[in-house]
C-alpha cells in the first residue's frame, strides 16, 4: 500500500531483527507497553509462525519510499465486522527517521486501508498524555480526544495518564 512517503507492506522472518532491535531500545519504548521484550531467537520464532493478517489481526512494516529502509510498523487489531471497529497501534523504531513526516503519512495510509477496504467505521487508539508527538501526529490526521484514562500506564515507579482518541469514517484528514 502507498502512501506520499511510505509504502506499508507485510511483515516476515527477515524482519525479526529489525522488530528485536526497536523493542530494546528504551528510547524507541518509552512511552510503549513493551511488556516483556523477547529474545532475538523468540522473535524470529514468532515472526515465522505469525499467521498472515486475517481482518482481526492487521500488521504492516512501515518502508521508506526513498530509500527501501523499514523503519517502524503499524497495526490494526480487533477489527470486528458487527461493529466496524479497530485499534490501532504505530511506532518508528528508526530514531533517525523521526520528525520527518513518515508516521503522519503511515496513519493516513493505514486509516484510509481500514476505511476503504476493510469498510471501517470507527478507529480508535490510546496514547499516554505526555507523549506529544505521537499525540500531535493523530490530532493532525483528525483523531480526537474522548477521554482521560487516568494512571493506566507505569513508567519507572511513576503513574501516567493517557488519551483515549477515536476517527470516525469521514473524518480522516
Ligand atoms: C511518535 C512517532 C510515531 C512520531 O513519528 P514521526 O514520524 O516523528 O512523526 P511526524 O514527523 O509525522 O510528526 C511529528 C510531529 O510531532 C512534533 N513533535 C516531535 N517531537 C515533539 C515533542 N517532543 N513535543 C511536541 N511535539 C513534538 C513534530 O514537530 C511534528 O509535528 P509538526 O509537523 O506539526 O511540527 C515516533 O516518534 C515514534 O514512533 N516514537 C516512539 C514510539 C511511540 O511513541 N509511538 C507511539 C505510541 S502511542
Amino acid at each position: 500500500m502507498l502512501g506520499d512517503l511510505v509504502k506499508l507492506r507485510p511483515m516476515g522472518p527477515s524482519d525479526a531483527e529489525a522488530l528485536w532491535r526497536w523493542n530494546h531500545d528504551p528510547d524507541v519504548m518509552w512511552w510503549m507497553d513493551d511488556g516483556y521484550a523477547q529474545p532475538l531467537a523468540q522473535v524470529e520464532k514468532w515472526m515465522a509462525e505469525r499467521p498472515r493478517n486475517t481482518y482481526g489481526d492487521v500488521l504492516f512494516g512501515i518502508e521508506v519510499l526513498a530509500d527501501a529502509k523499514l523503519i517502524g510498523l503499524v497495526a490494526l487489531h480487533d477489527a470486528e465486522p458487527e461493529t466496524g471497529c479497530a485499534t490501532l497501534d504505530i511506532y518508528l523504531g528508526e530514531k533517525e527517521y523521526w520528525g520527518r513526516g513518515y508516521a503522519t503519512d503511515a496513519m493516513r495510509t493505514i486509516c484510509r486501508y481500514g476505511f476503504e477496504d476493510m469498510r471501517l467505521h470507527k478507529i480508535t487508539l490510546t496514547v499516554v498524555t505526555e507523549n506529544q508527538a505521537a499525540h500531535r501526529v493523530y490530532q493532525r490526521v483528525g483523531f480526537v480526544d474522548e477521554g482521560r484514562l487516568r494512571q493506566v500506564f507505569r513508567r519507572d515507579g511513576k503513574w501516567y495518564d493517557q488519551f483515549t482518541m477515536g476517527l470516525l469514517e469521514g473524518e480522516l484528514r
